[in-house]
C-alpha cells in the first residue's frame, strides 16, 4: 500500500510543523502531524529533554517519528530563558524579555530534532546567532517578532525566507542527510 507520510512530527504546536512540513518536503520528505502534549522533563538540558519527549511521544504513537525541542539563549541573561523558553513566553512574553535587556542583545536560537522508531532514539541539533530587537517587529509566533538572525536587519516575523535559514531548517538538514542515507 502506498503510504501518505514517511514519518510524522508529534507536537502540540501546529507553528512548527507547518514550517518542518515545508522544510522537509524540499528535501523529497513526507511528513505527518500527531497533535499532542508530550511529557517534558524538568531539565537544564535541551538534549535530555528531547529524548525524553521522543521516547514519550513513540510510546503514544508506534510510528516512525521526530519532535523538536527549542530554546533561546540569551547571552547578557546567562543563556537564559533556554530550556524554560516555552514557560517564560507564556509568562513575561515579549515585552517582558524586552524589558530585561540593555546594551548587550545577542541570543541564538536553538533546534534538536529527535528521530525515534523501534530501533533507533537519535538527535540533530543546529543553532542559529543572532540578537533580539529593541521593539516588537512584524507578526508572528512565539519570539519571531523579536529575533533578528545575523547578517538580517529584519525579525524572523519580518523575513519571508526564514524557512532557509532558521535553526529549525539547519537541524532539519541535517537530520535529512542521515534519514535519506540511513
Ligand atoms: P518548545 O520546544 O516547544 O518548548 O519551544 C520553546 C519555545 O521557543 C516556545 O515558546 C516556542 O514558541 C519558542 N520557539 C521555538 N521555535 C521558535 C521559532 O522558530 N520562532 C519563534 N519562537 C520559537
Amino acid at each position: 500500500m502506498h503510504k501518505l507520510f514517511d514519518l510524522f512530527f508529534v507536537s502540540s504546536n501546529n507553528h512548527k510543523y507547518q514550517e518542518a512540513k515545508k522544510i522537509l518536503d524540499s528535501f523529497g520528505i513526507r511528513l505527518g502531524f500527531i497533535k499532542s502534549s508530550l511529557e517534558e522533563i524538568q531539565s537544564n538540558s535541551l538534549k535530555e529533554i528531547a529524548l525524553c519527549k521522543a521516547k514519550d511521544a513513540f510510546s503514544k504513537c508506534k510510528k516512525p517519528l521526530i519532535i523538536e525541542d527549542d530554546g533561546i539563549f540569551i547571552n547578557s541573561l546567562n543563556g537564559f530563558p533556554g530550556p524554560y523558553s516555552s514557560y517564560v513566553f507564556k509568562t513575561i512574553g515579549n515585552k517582558g524579555i524586552l524589558n530585561l535587556l540593555k546594551q548587550n542583545r545577542t541570543a541564538k536560537f536553538v533546534s534538536i530534532i529527535t528521530y525515534c522508531d523501534k530501533k533507533i532514539l537519535q538527535s540533530f541539533d543546529a543553532k542559529l546567532d543572532g540578537s533580539i530587537s529593541k521593539n516588537i517587529q512584524g507578526k508572528g509566533w512565539g519570539y519571531d517578532p523579536v529575533f533578528i538572525p545575523n547578517n538580517s536587519k529584519k525579525t524572523f516575523a519580518e523575513l519571508n525566507n526564514k524557512n532557509e535559514l532558521s535553526h529549525r531548517y539547519k537541524a532539519l538538514k541535517k537530520f535529512s542527510k542521515w534519514y535519506l542515507h540511513k
